[in-house]
């Protein structure tokens, strides 16, 4: 079984001299115009450079953020992008301020060996997010070959995810998103048990539809982060002002009910860094179990609980990981999330980071290589291993 089965690569296109649309996901971190992370732009470079050496005349296009006001434009520019592109390249970055006019379609002809075309965020036209087909058609307009790479961003229905590659007959993938798409097909159809899931991040719901499509695979579920205060609320205990879905519950015990009756396990935290103010300056303590006394909120896991899940995965074949189990963004509450990237790098199981934090944590720890993939695409894995048709890749499939 494979996810990719009918969908063209680059590597099936004649590239010479045609102007080639990749569809990158430059949407990175930046801090006061500075780029904080580049993982996912040295992700596409080998896309991109295999364009290049095949002679075609590139245009990059991506989003970036979600920007609503004049002030967000400023804030979320790709030229930062296109400045760091053009170091990691080595070639001559030519910045398009205006993808949705004729501006590139004006510059491609003169294009030279060694430039790339960057278009700005496609997202300052409304026209992106809704998917319109006055853009799609402005875009295909100066597009011969169509490539996707931006995995990260395939499952969003937009003007430059599915309406330009519906209108153009030659359209494909590029390399990264054949590895991601390959990677996370050895999660749904080729494990080796022990299967091992660690989930975190703030919401139960944001992973139901995971756990339900893998709850027949998975063995062992590890839970952090706010959504695990929902599950043990669930069990009666005492959370204390610990954030929870309140509606979510009953959903909870759903679910566990769910996994413990296949013989599956799910732990819980067993023990919590605990403070009286969601801030990285309060007064953190540590409980001896897993009650939270009234008034203190849990920010990330406790020493035990690190221990035994580091337990588990020590035992795991097969293991997922996406969502922090504390609140990694504040140090003091870091701890927990670092503890499980730390027991990821340790084992000698496929290993997939799910991007989003943990893939942030396993970086920020130097782990990147100890892992044997860590995806670009937080919210596009979780939906591919949901079993949800990624609309980025469905508009590539042939005969389908
Ligand atoms: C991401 O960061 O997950 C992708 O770039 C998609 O961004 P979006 O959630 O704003 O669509």
């Amino acid at each position: 079984m494979s996810g990719l089965s009918g969908i063209p690569s680059i590597e099936d296109f004649a590239l010479k001299d045609k102007r080639v649309f990749i569809r990158v996901d430059f949407n990175v971190p930046i801090e006061d115009g500075k780029i904080i992370d580049d993982f996912r732009i040295r992700a596409a470079l080998p896309t991109i450079r295999y364009a290049l050496d095949k002679e075609a005349k590139v245009i990059l296009a991506s989003h970036m953020g979600r920007p609503k006001t004049e002030a967000d434009k400023k804030r979320l520019s790709l030229s930062p992008v296109a400045e760091r592109l053009q170091e990691l390249l080595d070639c001559d970055v030519v910045f398009v301020h205006e993808p949705d006019s004729q501006a590139a379609k004006g510059l491609l002809p003169g294009l030279k060996k060694g430039q790339v075309l960057v278009l700005e965020n496609l997202r300052f036209s409304e026209l992106e997010e809704k998917n319109s087909h006055d853009m799609a058609s402005n875009l295909a307009s100066y597009t011969d070959i169509y490539i996707n790479d931006a995995f990260g961003a395939s499952h969003r229905a937009h003007a430059s995810i599915v309406g330009l590659p519906s209108i153009l007959k030659e359209k494909g993938i590029g390399f990264l998103m054949k590895k991601e798409i390959e990677m996370l097909d050895q999660v749904l159809y080729e494990t080796e048990n022990p299967f091992l899931a660690t989930l975190g991040g703030s919401k139960v719901s944001d992973k139901i539809g995971l756990i339900e499509n893998l709850l027949d695979k998975i063995d062992t579920f590890l839970i952090g982060g706010a959504m695990a205060y929902t599950f043990l609320a669930a069990k009666g205990f005492q959370i204390g002002s610990s954030k929870i879905e309140n509606g979510k519950i009953n959903l909870a015990k759903e679910l566990m009910n769910r996994i413990e009756s296949r013989g599956k396990k799910i732990l819980l935290p067993e023990d919590h860094i605990i403070a009286k103010e969601f801030s990285n300056e309060a007064d953190a303590t540590e409980t001896t179990n897993e009650a939270i006394p009234e008034g203190w909120m849990a920010l990330d896991i406790g020493p035990k609980t690190r221990q035994s899940y580091a337990a588990e995965i020590a035992k795991a074949k097969t293991l997922f990981w996406n969502g922090p189990m504390g609140v990694y963004e504040m140090p003091k509450f870091a701890e927990g999330t670092k503890a499980i990237a730390k027991a990821f790098a340790e084992s000698d199981g496929k290993t997939i980071i799910g991007g989003g934090d943990s893939a942030a944590a396993v970086k920020d720890a130097g782990l990147e290589d100890k892992m044997t993939h860590i995806s670009t695409g937080g919210g596009a894995s979780l939906e591919y291993l949901e079993g949800s048709k990624l609309p980025g890749l469905e508009v590539l499939r042939r005969g389908t």
